[in-house]
């Protein structure tokens, strides 16, 4: 281009798109049970920008848990990609190019999980289950503990630090896998039905907490949820159909 076309032209308006987070393109997964293939993911698309929250919704047994599962690289893809981008400044990353080891280090850094039954380790205390997420990454220190003791004075258990986890209720067995979640400082965490096992005021409860701890870290929130009312909360909602987002 001439300097003279050059000086002539517009300045162009800079409308910034959020960088993606996590993308994802045809994947296909199936199931082989007694000898029947079970197609649960039939190419499906999906994309999440940076600091957002998003949730998944679609009909019991229509692929969410799976979906999540492959999508963290815990379950394998038969077809399709998956990309994390796993640092601010580094490009989208295929999780087929990580080792084993690798994806299983970048995973407990990268995610944090809540699950509708809590799956807490019975045999540690309230405190322990939220510091072992962190000694599975390798990352054991004073400050980690002390984190661990923020965590558990933010989601409301100051006061049962060293509680056995068996003899805490639903909703306080929550709050411990929201701070086990968090200790990492993950870039998103994945909540499969966080509340599917609690009573509707401790659930909507649970759902607040889960919303302002993501909104005050620098992580976003992919939320599997039954209940339209919490999926509204989240800034955008996809459903699972058929295979699909929709
Ligand atoms: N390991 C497995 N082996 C065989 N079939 C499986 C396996 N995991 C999931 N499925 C099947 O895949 C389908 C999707 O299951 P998935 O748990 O992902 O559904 P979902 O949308 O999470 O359902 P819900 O809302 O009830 O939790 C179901 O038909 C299920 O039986
Ligand atoms: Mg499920």
């Amino acid at each position: 281009m001439s300097r003279k076309a050059a000086k002539k032209a517009p300045a162009k308006r800079q409308t910034k798109k959020p960088a993606t987070l996590l993308k994802v393109s045809g994947v296909k997964k199936s199931f082989e049970d007694s000898g029947k293939i079970i197609e649960v993911l039939k190419g499906a698309d999906f994309e999440m920008p940076v600091s957002t929250s998003m949730s998944i919704m679609g009909a019991s047994g229509s692929g969410k848990s799976t979906f999540l599962n492959t999508l963290c690289g815990l379950e394998t893809i038969d077809e399709g990609t998956i990309k994390w981008r796993v640092e601010k400044e580094k490009p989208l990353q295929s999780i087929s190019d990580f080792s084993t080891s690798e994806l299983a280090r970048l995973r407990g850094k990268f995610f944090g999980f809540i699950f509708q039954s809590y799956h807490l380790i019975p045999e540690l205390n309230a405190i322990e289950n939220v510091i072992i997420s962190a000694k599975l990454v390798g990352r054991v220190s004073a400050e980690t503990k002390n984190r661990a003791k923020t965590l558990m004075e933010t989601v409301g258990l100051a006061d049962r630090l060293k509680h056995p986890v068996q003899k805490l209720s639903g909703g306080e067995r929550q709050r411990v896998a929201i701070a086990r979640a968090l200790i990492n400082d993950p870039l998103v965490i994945l909540a499969d039905e966080p509340t599917g096992n609690l009573d509707e005021h401790t659930a909507n409860e649970i759902m607040e907490l889960l919303i302002k701890v993501c909104n005050e870290s620098r992580g976003s929130l992919l939320l599997v949820t039954h209940n339209p009312d919490f999926a509204k909360l989240t800034e955008q909602e996809v459903h699972l159909q058929d295979g699909r987002f929709i």
